[in-house]
């Protein structure tokens, strides 16, 4: 029996974890949101591991307001770096392996292809540069870790692009989504499914992995294939724009080449219309 804790439990994908474990009967869960396990206190993080017997730690839990670390970097920094630092080095402390959920906005997004592990990193933002560093901190203080990059993700849990397109559709709102950006949307419950693969396989080599569903679209196609799937496409007022003015700049393109999880897991990849559609079932 493995014996996994994880952190960050009532964010999407900590909710997306908890709803497909019980698939997992090799592994003893055990879910802790904010109030149990903060990234920013150190002596609770480090309480929780001496009362505990963990064989991994999987880390959902991140400062994810990408406008407002533009704002407040200090808590981005908090949650997303000084954070992952303890956590790492209580983790090598107690001989627990490290399973970090980290970002494409790691990345500049002046990229024409899909982005690999060993592109360098250049975030443009200080939430990507919260994540980046974080990632660094975990490196080195720990070896047993994954650090697995994932893009755009949204699920049936919690607040994200889909159920916001839901709701304002729903409120008969006028919708201008942007072009911009190219990237692709990731399924909480993929990802989470991708994470409790990379557990159970046990004997993958440590380190960076990319991990989204396939097939790249713009914030205006994935609209699209929302209310399309939701059979609104012919009554929704949706219009695209190039350019929607945000506080903190995004990269333009952040497509992530997966090959490295696929190929170490022996799985295959999926398209995001298709993880969507088992999305949608679920609201
Ligand atoms: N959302 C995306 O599009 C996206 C894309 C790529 C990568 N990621 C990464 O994927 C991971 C999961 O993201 P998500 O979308 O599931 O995020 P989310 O829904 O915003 O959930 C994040 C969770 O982390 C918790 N949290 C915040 N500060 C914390 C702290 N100091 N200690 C413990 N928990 C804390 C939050 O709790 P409170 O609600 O109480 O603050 C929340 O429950 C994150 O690492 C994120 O950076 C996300």
């Amino acid at each position: 029996m493995k014996h996994v804790l994880v952190i960050g439990a009532n964010g999407q994908l900590g909710q997306s974890l908890q709803h497909i474990t019980d698939q997992y009967a090799e592994c003893a869960m055990m879910f802790m949101g904010r109030a149990q396990c903060d990234l920013g206190d150190p002596h609770q993080l480090e309480a929780v591991f001496a009362q505990n017997n963990f064989d991994y730690c999987i880390n959902s839990g991140a400062y994810t307001a990408v406008d407002l670390a533009e704002k407040d970097p200090e808590a981005a920094f908090k949650a997303n770096t000084q954070g992952p630092e303890h956590l790492a080095k209580i983790c090598a402390a107690h001989q627990v392996t490290l399973v970090h959920i980290s970002t494409d906005y790691v990345f500049d997004g002046t990229a024409t292809e899909p982005y690999d592990e060993s592109t360098p990193t250049a975030p443009i933002g200080v939430y990507g540069k919260s994540k980046q560093e974080g990632e660094q901190a975990i490196q080195n203080h720990l070896k047993e870790h994954y650090i697995i990059r994932t893009s755009w993700l949204y699920g049936p849990f919690g607040n994200n692009f889909l159920t916001t397109m839901l709701r304002l559709a729903g409120q008969n709102k006028a919708l201008t989504i942007t072009t911009e950006q190219i990237g692709v949307p990731t399924s909480t419950l993929d990802l989470a499914r991708a994470i409790m693969a990379l557990i159970s396989k046990e004997t993958a080599p440590y380190g960076v992995y990319h991990y989204s569903n396939e097939g790249p679209t713009t914030w205006y196609g994935f609209a699209k294939e929302i209310f399309t799937q939701s059979g609104q496409i012919d009554t929704v007022q949706l219009a695209s724009t190039e350019y929607y003015p945000t506080f903190a700049e995004r990269p333009k393109y952040s497509v992530l080449d997966n090959h490295k999880f696929k190929s170490t897991l022996g799985i295959p990849g999926r398209h995001w219309r298709e993880a969507l559609s088992e999305v949608m079932t679920l609201l």
